[in-house]
């Protein structure tokens, strides 16, 4: 038995259409509604949100509704964002903060990141805040080093009593779509030490229950390899969470490493 309750998102990034959005996640709920052991959601694109929650209600809310991105600010001026309350509005009950490709792609920075990481707390919803190196960070030895400046600058003034609202995806930046996995081992050992940062920031009370998952190719064929590692409660998929049998394989890999020896 795992420690923690194992998650795991889809995260389709910009990807489906209305039609194939609304098919993949009646595949996708009808296939685990009884799946226990796991919690899963997932994070469509936002002009899909509504459509998608409404799916997801009428089949007694098993998987959650996730969005890919939120903006800080509660309203007003700010052309093309989406508030913190829109997305309640929505039916949305988590979001991903910090992705890389909102790093990299986008340019967020690790001040906006905060921002985002407070407002979404303090608003009562669930954050996944995502943090990874670069191939080019983790080749000159610094994965470490920059995975734990991400995580205390994202963290940084959030209370403690809003840990446990939090999850964190690691996500190696040179795993991203690449096929090239970390191996599990490297995953177990970075989401070691980004549990001794939370540590060190809030004590054991708050580290211990924390969900770190991971993400970066993770597919049917290697998601129990890197789930039955101590430390890895999870994972955060993209690819393979557009195709209904893939996700479905990878979440019952899940909650087979959590009950396994039961
Ligand atoms: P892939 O699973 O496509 O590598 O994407 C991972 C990811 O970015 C999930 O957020």
């Amino acid at each position: 038995m795992k420690a923690r309750k194992p998650f795991v998102g889809g995260n389709w990034k910009m990807n489906t259409t209305l039609a194939s959005a609304a098919e993949l996640v009646r595949g996708i709920s009808d296939a685990l509604s009884r799946v226990g052991a796991v919690d899963i959601a997932v994070f469509p694109p936002f002009p899909y949100l509504v459509a998608i929650g409404g799916i997801l209600r009428d089949r007694h809310g098993r998987v959650r509704l996730g969005a890919q991105n939120v903006y800080h600010e509660p309203e007003g001026a700010f052309t093309g964002e989406v508030s913190m309350h829109m997305l309640q509005d929505c039916g949305v009950q988590m979001v991903l903060v910090g992705h890389s490709e909102r790093r990299h792609v986008m340019g967020e920075t690790d001040k906006l990141i905060n921002q985002k990481v407070k407002a979404v707390l303090a608003s009562g919803m669930e954050c996944v805040l995502c943090v990874g190196e670069t191939l080019e960070q983790r080749e000159a030895g610094h994965a470490n080093q920059v995975n734990e400046r991400q995580v205390r600058a994202a963290l940084s003034q959030v209370p403690e009593d809003h840990v446990p609202r939090l999850t964190i995806a690691y996500e190696p930046v040179w795993a991203i779509g690449t096929g090239h996995t970390a191996t599990p081992e490297d995953a177990q050992d970075a989401h070691a030490k980004i549990r001794g940062v939370i540590e060190d920031l809030y004590g054991p009370r708050s580290a211990q229950p924390l969900r770190i998952i991971y993400g970066g190719s993770v597919k049917a064929a290697n998601a129990r390899s890197l789930f039955d590692q101590p430390d890895i409660d999870g994972g955060l998929i993209g690819g393979a969470s557009l195709k209904i049998a893939e996700f479905v394989s990878i979440v019952r890999s899940a909650a087979d490493a959590a009950t396994q020896g039961e």
